[in-house]
């Protein structure tokens, strides 16, 4: 059936208020409008990204419910609307929450990743015209990072968007669409790891382990991969990490001190915070080197989070920075990463612990709370 030009009905996951599980609705998908793309979404990986919202962490007053969640997703274009040139129906892509105009000036710069352009209307869950394509029951229905991808059709912008080799298995590429890229990124792009370096990684789900690949992929020659889930120790040795430290076994002493300890007071060249916690974040920075250790700041905290730390810790040289989407240009760099994995360079398989139908994802994000399992890839029939 020809379904270009008009509504689709189908299955998604909506997050009707914060701190609630989500539901499982019919909803409808409104036909692209000029410079949007509607995708029948084939898979969708769960990312903390999505926790914080529905745990009210990312809550913001400009982002409104019900909303429909998920950002790590791969399908196939169904149909395009008006003055999209890029993709046609049929092909397969993965949407990009960090998308990219190539027009805005941090497009055009090679210092950021970060495209400004759909900002305001991306965080307020609309499309660029400021009106929503999904309605329940004739109710709107928000979107979230311009992707919404727990639901079986969604509508993003054509700057949002990247073509992929339709060779590629869509349900464990969508891990690009996020945690491998994020994680993988922020050791070889934003802290650009050296050979023979010392790297630790706090937090370990898959922004965490990819961000432990990177440092090996680029040579580090210590990595120590922390976590206070024990379980973590075997994938993350098994990605390239070679030690584990869990902070729940150092009893009174912070891990900082632990590292500093064992590096002979020198610290580490290069830390990676990849949890999501203020308290982390600062064992990160002391944990550096105090002349040139570079922490990278990933996860992500409630905006309204502050991290303070002693002045005299920065002055001597040690280096602060956050890291997005692993610094990786969406368009230009997506496509490049999964003929990566086509070509058995990235491993992404073992990251996908669970294949599930999308109503068991508040079970999943109930194994994510617990610090358990890398990814769960709902892959829709
Ligand atoms: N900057 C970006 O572009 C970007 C992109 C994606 C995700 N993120 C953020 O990265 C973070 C990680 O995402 P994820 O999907 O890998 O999460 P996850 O829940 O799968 O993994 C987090 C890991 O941290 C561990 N952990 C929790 N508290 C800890 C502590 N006190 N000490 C040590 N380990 C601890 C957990 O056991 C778990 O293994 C989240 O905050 C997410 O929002 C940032
Ligand atoms: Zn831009
Ligand atoms: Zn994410």
């Amino acid at each position: 059936m020809d379904t270009a030009g008009k509504p689709i009905t189908c299955k998604a996951a909506v997050l009707w208020e914060f701190n609630k599980p989500l539901s499982f609705e019919t909803i409808e998908v409104a036909p692209p409008k000029a410079g949007e793309v509607r995708i029948k979404v084939v898979a969708n990986s769960t990312c903390h990204s999505d926790l914080h919202v529905i745990d009210g962490a990312l809550w913001e007053k400009r982002m409104q419910c019900p909303l429909i969640l998920g950002h790590e997703g791969a399908g196939i274009v169904e149909s395009v609307g008006e003055g999209v040139t890029e993709v046609q129906a049929g092909d397969h892509v993965i949407p990009l929450w960090n998308p990219q105009c190539r027009e805005c000036e941090n497009c055009k710069s090679n210092k950021t990743n970060v495209c400004s352009k759909l900002r305001d209307t991306q965080n307020a869950g609309l499309m660029p015209d400021k009106t929503t394509r999904f309605t329940c029951n004739g109710k709107t229905v928000y979107h979230f990072m311009g992707c919404s991808t727990f639901s079986e059709y969604t509508v993003v912008s054509d700057l949002s968007i990247c073509k992929i080799n339709p060779e590629a298995p869509l349900d464990k590429v969508c891990v690009i669409g996020c945690g491998i890229s994020t994680g993988y990124g922020a050791a070889i792009n934003s802290a650009k790891v050296t050979e023979g370096s010392s790297c630790a990684v706090f937090g370990l789900g898959a922004v965490g382990l990819s961000a432990v690949m990177g440092c090996k992929a680029a040579g580090a020659k210590t990595i120590i991969a922390i976590d206070i889930n024990p379980d973590k120790a075997e994938i993350a040795k098994k990605l390239g990490a070679t030690d584990f430290m869990n902070p729940k076994d150092l009893g009174q002493i912070p891990i900082e001190g632990v590292i500093l300890q064992q590096t002979g007071g020198r610290g580490i060249d290069f830390t990676f915070e990849c949890i999501g916690n203020a308290a982390t974040m600062k064992s990160a920075f002391y944990s550096c080197h105090n002349a040139w250790g570079v922490c990278t700041i990933v996860g992500v905290t409630p905006p309204t989070q502050e991290l303070s730390i002693i002045t005299l810790a920065i002055v001597a040289g040690r280096k602060l920075q956050g890291s997005v989407f692993g610094g990786y240009k969406g368009k230009d760099d997506v496509p490049k990463l999964v003929e990566q994995y086509m070509n058995k360079e990235l491993n992404i398989d073992d990251f996908i612990s669970q294949n599930i139908k999308l109503e068991e994802v508040n079970e999943a994000f109930d194994t994510m709370r617990q610090g358990k399992l890398a990814r769960s890839v709902v892959k829709f029939e």
